[in-house]
């Protein structure tokens, strides 16, 4: 145990921040075009119409270059012993792998339900791979190694490369659009190949993996609201469903390919210690005494986060939506397994119910934050977080990271306040509630590039002058710093 501000946490305790490729990547050196996001972001009815914001990925912090100034400030400056960060699909295979044959088995439903790569199958993947991508992340994963910076590697945090996705043809025709990602199942075929891949290429340098960042968001927002920004920006609630499920598949058949093709251990997770990452939020009834809102806020908090997590973890693929595992969604071989649950924090939302669009579903609305709230738009809410721990170990008995949790806050008045209190909720967790939590990673190092909303928003712990490329740290650099060096200070 180490003693910090009051708080003991265990001595293994993972003290990071997470980042994603696509958001830090871009801005020096080589520019990655070929994924659904880069066409999204760019597209000019998009930009015209406001889904987007105009802002482009390739001015963004440039980490691709400056990586080993940004690990030294998570190592020094911020005396982290942890990093999160991505891999985008598209720089390792930017072009098809679909002619390179696996060995595929379906379910009496006709879902995929094995995939085996052969060792014939892994020499034309590295083939197929673009080298100075695998070659540079391969630098940035010893990079980490050498600082002592423990990596928790993201498989897919969003971009899907173009070849499998092409995200304005979708929108504009779904039904015959042919690259058309998650809805269709051969995309869990082309994700099982590259996971293999990824386990065998970086597997020496990497131990813990999350297989899918957030599978809510990419179908929630991609094909539930139409306005959210998010590719391929439909609102189609079969379409929702077909997406999640499709994802829910591709985790459990990467995580047998993680686990199948990374045998080399560096750390006392290893070789492979694989999990999702998930986003619970806290969800409440506008008025409490209101039948229809606690239904309303009921139905959001299950869909938003336990449906997904009881097809991974229980096999229950409740298609229908009606809380009742029928025998045909009784899919127990497509839980394959989780190792740990990532937990992504960031409000609580309050929820009121309307009139319902979807038949069969009911109706609500998210109400606008009005006080604590972030740049986002966001409830500040730190209790929520010790609810959703207490919850999702609960419910699952696995242990947790907490892998994202963090605030816009361009103005740099929060930050340090917000750090703290959500990392008070975590320590009660562990101490007082015994919830098994291994590790905290603030979303996020640097700012970076907000999907949708572009660089107006900031998260960063530090500051990024996106003309210069210069970093400047807020107040809560020195408040984590003291938080995550307590181990030595205290010894
Ligand atoms: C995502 C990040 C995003 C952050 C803030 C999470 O949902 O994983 O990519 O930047 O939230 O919106």
């Amino acid at each position: 145990m180490v003693f910090i501000l009051g708080m003991k946490f265990p001595e293994e305790f993972l003290w990071g921040t997470a980042t994603s490729a696509f958001q830090i990547e871009m801005g020096k050196g080589e520019v990655d075009p070929n994924s659904d996001w880069y066409v999204w972001v760019h597209d000019e009815d998009n930009i015209r119409n406001g889904l987007v914001s105009g802002d482009l990925p390739e001015k963004g912090p440039g980490f691709w270059e400056l990586y080993p100034e940004d690990l030294k400030r998570a190592k020094e400056e911020l005396g982290n012993n942890a990093f999160r960060m991505s891999i985008d699909w598209s720089r390792i295979f930017p072009n098809p792998t679909w002619d390179i044959p696996v060995k595929v088995s379906f379910d009496p439903y006709g879902s995929v339900c094995h995939v085996e790569v052969s060792e014939e199958s892994m020499r034309l993947l590295d083939k197929r791979a673009y080298q100075p991508s695998v070659q540079k992340y391969r630098e940035i994963l010893t990079e980490c190694r050498r600082l002592g910076l423990t990596v928790l590697l993201t498989l897919y945090h969003w971009p899907l490369p173009l070849w499998i996705h092409d995200p304005i043809s979708c929108r504009d025709d779904i039904v015959h659009a042919t690259k058309r990602g998650w809805v269709d199942q051969s995309t869990i075929i082309e994700f099982s190949k590259y996971a293999a891949f990824i386990a065998k290429a970086f597997g020496d340098l990497v131990d813990i993996y999350a297989t899918i960042n957030e599978p809510m968001v990419v179908s929630g927002m991609g094909y539930l609201y139409k306005e959210s920004g998010f590719p391929p920006g439909l609102g189609n609630i079969d379409l929702f469903i077909k997406v999640s499920e499709n994802l829910a598949i591709a985790h459990g058949i990467a995580y047998e390919q993680i686990k199948r093709w990374d045998h080399v251990s560096s750390s006392k997770y290893g070789p492979a210690y694989v999990g999702i990452v998930h986003c619970p939020q806290y969800y409440e009834p506008y008025d409490k005494s209101s039948r229809d809102d606690v239904e309303a806020a009921s139905f959001v908090e299950y869909i938003q986060n336990e449906w997904f997590l009881n097809m991974i973890l229980k096999g229950d693929f409740d298609l229908n939506i009606n809380r009742i595992i029928d025998l045909e969604e009784q899919r127990p071989y497509l839980a394959k397994g989780c190792d740990f649950i990532g937990i992504n924090y960031y409000m609580r939302n309050r929820i009121k119910a309307t009139e319902s669009k979807i038949p069969g579903f009911p109706g609500f609305e998210i109400v606008p934050c009005t006080e604590n709230c972030t740049d986002m738009g966001w409830e500040i809410y730190p209790q929520g977080l010790r609810y959703e721990l207490n919850w999702a170990y609960k419910l699952y008995r696995r242990p947790l990271m907490v892998t994202e949790n963090g605030i816009a806050d361009a103005k740099d008045e929060k930050r340090s306040d917000f750090l703290l209190s959500h990392i008070r909720e975590i320590y009660k967790a562990i101490i007082e509630d015994g919830v098994p939590v291994k590790g905290y990673f603030h979303w996020s190092l640097i700012d970076n590039f907000e999907w949708a909303r572009g660089f107006k928003m900031r998260f960063g712990l530090y500051r990024v002058d996106y003309e210069t490329k210069e970093r400047t740290p807020t107040k809560a650099v020195q408040v984590y710093k003291q938080i995550a060096t307590a181990e030595s200070s205290s010894t």
